[in-house]
């Protein structure tokens, strides 16, 4: 196989490299081996969700359990978890708070289509916890987006909604979209890349304009046709981006004035600090969205928003001729997810808990710094709170910035030498979560791993 050439990596010594590991992984993992031979006679390549095969490995890799950061797979190989399901154990695998929510909920009725008598308290504890008024529960983080889309639409009349290029908001169709390269200032955008089996143009009523750019989103909003803005507050899924100092504060400033309504989805960021980025930071969303691990990794999300925006429901709603209003699904606020919510927001998102979660990220982050400029790799560190993040270059200030940096035969190496080594990164870019559990030697190890990495393919830069 033929490896990309940049500074800092032999790519010659990066081939020899991946040989050796793809051999050691097939030897470590036999019973993984067979269970993926087998579960290809019944499963759509082999696995019963199609991203099981994002990593970068010969062939899945079944777990037996997980528990706290520690993974163990079917041959018996331990891992310490820095992936932790991509956010949705965040706080760690089957913390003892959520096992003992789910065993106590599940013996006393899992479904009803009604709500559960702990409604009322949770509500009050989530206007507490994140500072808006009123809530709506959905089973997904996707399917929150989509709700939070479709109310913005109906509530402001307008059909058209705006996206930072390169987001990700989970499989919402109109979010789905890239910024047309010669228009980037203007909006225009067209379908992402990949799609399978749109039924329309998925960018007909999409706006995207780079992160970071103010302009953009003003020339914009300032047409009148846009209902929402939906970033995440650090774009966390094309590599990491940071906000510029006041970006965040002139989006709000901007959608105010334009009569845009701003949603912020915190599916990652909740990583960030007790009730998330935005609230940390005095800023004030329209609509809030948060999933993955918000109910400790029990499939659940919410959508929390403003007396103003659930004044602008119930006018939709007492105005409409009636019929299905074309959200909400069967399961979603199950008894299940409402009483692992209420036992992450009281147990597990805890200051004390994202104090260690912060403090193991930054001792994580400091190392992994130290470890490039040792070998003088110009690459850089992002975090925001226990979420973590290295890239081969400078920090971007866009998605396509970040994109440009993004080096996927070099990740694959790293992902496989580590896990080799017993230490799990998440299979997209270089992302890594520290839960509750996670502690500095966990850290070290990953630091050690990679500084063997870097140690044999490092070339000086
Ligand atoms: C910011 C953000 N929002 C929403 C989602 C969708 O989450 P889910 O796949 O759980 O619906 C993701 C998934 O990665 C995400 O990163």
């Amino acid at each position: 196989m033929n490896y990309s050439r940049r500074p800092g990596i032999d790519s010659e010594a990066l081939s020899r490299l991946v040989a050796r590991e793809v051999g050691s992984f097939r030897a470590a993992h036999r019973e993984s081996a067979r269970l993926a031979q087998s579960s290809a006679a019944h499963w759509l390549g082999g696995v019963p969700m199609h991203w099981m095969r994002d990593w970068n490995t010969p062939h899945p890799l079944f777990v037996r359990r997980a528990q706290g950061v520690d993974v163990e797979d079917v041959d018996g190989n331990r891992y310490i978890d820095f992936c932790l399901g991509d956010t949705g154990a965040m706080f760690g695998h089957s913390p003892p708070a959520i096992a003992r929510a789910l065993a106590e909920a599940g013996a006393s009725g899992i479904t009803a289509m009604l709500p559960a008598e702990r409604v009322a308290r949770l509500g009050e504890k989530l206007s507490g916890l994140f500072g808006l008024p009123f809530w709506q529960m959905t089973q997904t983080a996707t399917d929150a987006n989509r709700s939070a889309l479709r109310w913005a639409r109906a509530v402001t009349g307008r059909p058209r909604i705006l996206v930072f290029d390169g987001c990700y908001h989970g499989t919402v169709d109109e979010t789905l979209v890239r910024a047309l390269p010669d228009l980037k200032d203007k909006g225009g955008t067209r379908a992402r890349a990949g799609l399978i089996g749109t039924s329309h143009d998925v960018s007909a009523a999409t706006d995207a304009v780079p992160f970071n750019d103010a302009a953009a989103v003003e020339k914009v909003l300032a047409r009148g046709r846009t209902a929402a803005l939906i970033a995440e507050p650090v774009m966390t899924n094309i590599g990491m981006v940071l906000p510029d100092e006041g970006f965040l504060e002139r989006m709000r400033e901007l959608t105010r004035r334009h009569g845009v309504l701003l949603i912020i989805d915190e599916t990652h960021t909740l990583s960030s600090a007790r009730g998330g980025y935005v609230r940390a930071r005095n800023l004030e969303s329209d609509i809030w969205v948060c999933g993955k691990a918000i109910a400790g990794g029990m499939p659940c999300a919410v959508f929390g928003f403003t007396a103003a925006v659930e004044e602008g429901m119930r006018r939709v709603q007492r105005d409409r001729a009636g019929g299905h209003s074309g959200m909400g699904t069967t399961l979603s606020a199950n008894a299940l997810a409402l009483a692992c919510l209420e036992a992450c927001i009281d147990e597990i998102m805890t200051p004390a808990n994202y104090q260690v979660m912060h403090e193991c990220a930054a001792y994580l982050s400091e190392g992994l710094g130290r470890l490039f400029a040792a070998r003088e790799l110009p690459w850089h560190v992002s975090r925001v709170g226990a979420r973590l993040e290295f890239g081969f270059g400078k920090p971007p200030r866009t998605g396509a910035e970040s994109e440009l940096l993004a080096w996927p035969d070099l990740e694959h190496a790293i992902h496989l030498f580590l896990l080799n080594r017993g230490v799990l990164l998440t299979p997209f870019h270089n992302m890594m979560l520290c839960s509750p559990v996670t502690t500095t030697v966990h850290a070290d190890r990953l630091l050690q791993a990679l500084q063997e990495f870097l140690h044999e393919v490092g070339s000086r830069a």
